[in-house]
Parts: C-alpha cells; structure tokens; sequence
C-alpha cells in the first residue's frame, strides 16, 4: 500500500480499483485527481485534437489541467498550443511548459533541440519515456491529467495502459466502417486491460457550412452509434469538420477556439468521472 500513496486511485487509506495493474511510482509532488487517457486504434483520426479541445474545455470551467503528450514518436500538442521548450528540471521534477490558457504541457517536441528533429528509437526506449513524463514530470496538482495516447494498439499504447493510473479512456474515431472496425480492436484491447472506457467520440462526422440549415453526413449516419452500443458502451457524440479549429490548430493557437460542443463534453465527462 506503500506505494499506492499520492496514487489518483487511493482514498481513504485504500486502493480504489480491484484490477490495479500500475506499476509505475508516483512523484510525491504530484497530486493529480483525474487521468483521462484519450486513444484510437487507428492514426489520423483526430485524437491529439479531441485532448486539446477536451482540455481547453475543462480549464474553461476552472480546472487545473495538464496534458501528457504520449505520443512520443509523432508528437503534436506543443505545436497546437503554439509552447516552445525548453523545459527545466527542478528538484521536483521537469518542470511541463504552460500554454496561454494554463494547461501544463509535456510533450517530446519540448526536449527536442529542433522541433522537426525525429525521434527514431524501439518501442521499449519510447516506453520508457511515457513512464517518466508521469513520474519525472512535476505535474503539482491537477484536476485533470490528459493524455494523448500512441496511435494504434501496440507495444507503446500498451506500456502506457500498464504503466499509468487511468480513471477513463475515451476512444475516438472516425465515421468510416474500416475505422470503425479498428475502433472495435481498441475497445476489446482496453476491455481486455480492465481499463474503464468513459465512452466512443465520433470525429468528423459532419460538415455544415454557414448558411446550409442542416449538417450533411459525408460517410452517412449513426453507423459509430450502432457499433459502440453493440459493444455495451456509451456514445459521446459526433462532431463536425471545422475550418476554423484547424486554421488555429495549424498556427498553434488551438487555445483560442470556443467550441460548446466541448464544453458539453467535458461536462460529460466530469459526471462520467464522479
Ligand atoms: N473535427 C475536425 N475538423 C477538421 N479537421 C480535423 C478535425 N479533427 C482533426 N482534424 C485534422 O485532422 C488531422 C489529424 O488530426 P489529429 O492530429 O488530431 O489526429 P491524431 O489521431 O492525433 O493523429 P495521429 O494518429 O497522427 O497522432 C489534423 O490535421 C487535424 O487538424
Ligand atoms: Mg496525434
């Protein structure tokens, strides 16, 4: 139980999951109360924007937020918050860089001497480095820990679903049926790890440009609904292609785009949580 302490799952002297699988230490300057793990099972269907906006939406109500930045190898959320390294080290740990709108942020860009250096390292280094945002990184307190997953079902996206106290994962996809198969993979693979899955978020299931009086459905409608409640599980929705989030995600100002939609689901997600 020792090790347990300062972990987001221990209250009341006791560990609050039956299936803790975590093995990873906790920094005790860290006192984070919520992690939301935010994944695919395929690449490109918008999760790293799903976690900004989420994250956006839950500092909007007056949370403290912070988001890890678990995709090591194609790392996006420093660039869509515009955050620059480099970051330092403290005596209580690497200290995340603060975005405009005061999200913490630790991302591998923010270690790189050039942002458009790659990272060319095997699935167990690239481990490692995921285990040491959580433990090496001095979060403080938090309401809320984001993280933006490796894309996909393997190794890395493993290691992080071992390694890290997640309270919930929200799985993201996109309306085609080829990724809805996929997303089916990474639900049994969470389902599997006795991970909670808060819930199943359509991305890009519309569009509606101003004036048009009703959204069209470019891949057709309800199919992610149909596949997330044959799994048992909940829908959290669908949302639109919008120009505007892109064109400020592209010049790293993705702190600026107000979306009620997420503020819904953030909503959502913090009655998912209590
Ligand atoms: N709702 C949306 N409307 C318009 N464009 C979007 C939307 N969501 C994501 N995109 C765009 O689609 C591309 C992929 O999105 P994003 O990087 O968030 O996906 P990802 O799942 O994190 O990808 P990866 O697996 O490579 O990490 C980006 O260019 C992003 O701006
Ligand atoms: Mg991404």
């Amino acid at each position: 139980m020792e090790k347990c302490q300062g972990c987001n799952h221990f209250k009341d002297g006791k560990c609050g999951t039956s299936t803790c699988t975590v093995e990873e230490e906790i920094n005790p300057f860290n006192k984070i109360n919520k992690v939301i793990g935010i994944m695919s099972g395929k690449g490109g269907v918008g999760k790293s924007t799903v976690t900004a906006m989420l994250a956006n939406a839950l500092a909007a109500k007056g949370n403290k937020v912070g988001i890890l930045d678990g995709d090591i190898i194609g790392p996006s959320i420093a660039k869509l918050f515009g955050v620059k390294g480099p970051t330092h080290n403290t005596e209580k740990g690497l200290l995340p860089v603060v975005s405009k709108n005061k999200i913490k942020i630790m991302s591998m860009n923010l270690l790189l001497p050039n942002e458009t250096d790659p990272v060319i390292w095997r699935g167990p280094v690239v481990g490692n480095v995921i285990k040491q945002f959580w433990k090496d990184v001095f979060w403080g307190e938090l309401d809320y820990l984001l993280i933006d997953f490796p894309p996909g079902t393997g190794d890395v996206a493993l290691t992080a679903m071992q390694s890290l106290p997640v309270d919930g994962i929200i799985m993201v996809t996109a309306p085609q049926s080829l990724v809805q198969m996929i997303v089916e993979k990474g639900v049994k693979m969470v389902q599997k790890m006795d991970k909670p899955i808060l819930g199943v978020l359509e991305n890009m299931s519309y569009v509606q440009p101003p004036g048009y009086p009703e959204p069209y459905y470019l891949f057709g409608k309800g199919r992610t609904k149909e596949v997330v409640s044959k799994l048992g599980l909940e829908f959290l929705g669908g949302l639109p292609i919008e120009k505007e989030m892109v064109e400020l995600a592209d010049v790293g100002k993705i702190h600026q785009h107000e979306s009620q939609l997420f503020i819904n689901l953030a909503e959502r997600v913090e009655s998912l949580l209590r």
